[in-house]
């Protein structure tokens, strides 16, 4: 069987992007795959975070994953920080990995403009301990969003150098991102990404949102002047995006959503696409919400993934110590 590795950052609540781009897929992969997932905790520190906050978002975004329809029969859920090979692995590729090419990662330069108070050097070492995450497993595939493509090629580069010196040790992974919703954009401000740390709460949904919260932020979304409803992303971004999330919420592609609105309003499109994202999320909210009182079930997972995760990951750090010159011990 080939190999998934995933991961999300227990950084703050997980939107309707982090599901429709990532969780999603992540679902489908399980039974034609080996997948294992994880909240990456290490990866969350980079940014300031409040620690009773990044203990109670760790165990929901692991909640969010079971509610999501991650079974742990089938798939292997863990906690990065309980495993240390991942920053054992994390500190070998640092020496395999350039300043230059780490310096040209969009995603640091975003976030030390929006950090500039904390510019620190995990920030900036980010994409290693992530491509530490991916190799240490042998990973075929790595389903993300597309804001994560240069970090899967970073991750590559970095294999390939690493391979290239001391013979294959690393599989080479690809990305696989959705066709469609690969990148949901702010109800707010359509030409960016939808985000959970967005300053304006209208622009992103939340997982855990309340019906009404979510019905008031499609009516409130950004639309345009040209009252048609159809995709164009150049032209009506705010319109093709939520064609996009109605498309993905009722199961249909986005030509069939385009066709059921064909000549109507915005006064019957927005509430439309809120209905079809109360209903795609109320099972999932809802879910969550019972195995968050169930600490001892969700401890009973994340103990048995590191398990299994640990056993593997054991493995190729035996590899890459060997393989650099270090004495077994
Ligand atoms: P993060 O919350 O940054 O840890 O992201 C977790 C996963 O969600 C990654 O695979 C991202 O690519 C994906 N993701 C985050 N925001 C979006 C978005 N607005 N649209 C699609 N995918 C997203
Ligand atoms: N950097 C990813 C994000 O912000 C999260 C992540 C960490 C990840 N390690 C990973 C994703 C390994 C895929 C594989 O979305």
């Amino acid at each position: 069987k080939k190999r998934i590795f995933s991961g999300v950052q227990p950084s703050g609540k997980l939107t309707l992007g982090n599901y429709l781009g990532a969780i999603r897929n992540f679902g489908m992969l399980q039974d034609e795959y080996e997948c294992l997932y994880c909240v990456v905790d290490l990866h969350a520190i980079t940014v300031r975070q409040n620690p009773a906050d990044l203990r109670r978002q760790t165990l929901e975004v692991l909640a969010q994953y079971l509610a999501c329809g991650l079974d742990p029969q089938k798939s292997t859920l863990f906690i990065q920080s309980h495993v240390p090979a991942h920053a054992e692995l994390a500190w070998v590729l640092n020496c395999y990995s350039m300043f230059g090419e780490l310096s040209r990662m969009t995603q640091f330069k975003d976030k030390s403009a929006k950090h500039a108070d904390n510019v620190n050097a995990g920030l900036f070492d980010y994409p290693v301990l992530m491509a530490a995450d991916i190799l240490l497993y042998q990973t075929d595939m790595v389903p993300v969003g597309v804001d994560q493509l240069q970090h899967i090629e970073l991750t590559r580069n970095i294999a390939q150098r690493f391979n290239g010196i001391y013979s294959d040790t690393f599989v080479m992974p690809e990305p696989y991102i959705p066709k469609t919703g690969a990148k949901i954009m702010s109800l707010q401000d359509p030409t960016r990404k939808m985000s959970k740390s967005d300053e304006n709460a209208n622009g992103f949904i939340l997982l855990m949102d309340k019906p009404e919260d979510i019905m008031r932020k499609f009516k409130r979304a950004v639309t345009d002047s040209d009252a048609s409803i159809r995709m164009d992303w150049e032209n009506k971004p705010g319109v093709s995006n939520m064609l996009q999330i109605y498309a993905l919420a009722t199961g249909q592609t986005v030509e069939q959503a385009q066709e059921a609105f064909a000549g109507k309003g915005y006064a019957e499109f927005k509430p439309a696409v809120g209905e079809a994202v109360v209903e795609l999320l109320r099972p999932i909210r809802e879910k969550t919400e019972d195995l968050l009182k169930n600490k001892d079930y969700l401890e009973q997972v994340y103990t048995e993934g590191a398990q299994r995760a640990s056993y593997m990951a054991r493995k190729t750090l035996d590899k890459v110590y060997r393989k650099v010159g270090f004495i077994k011990r």
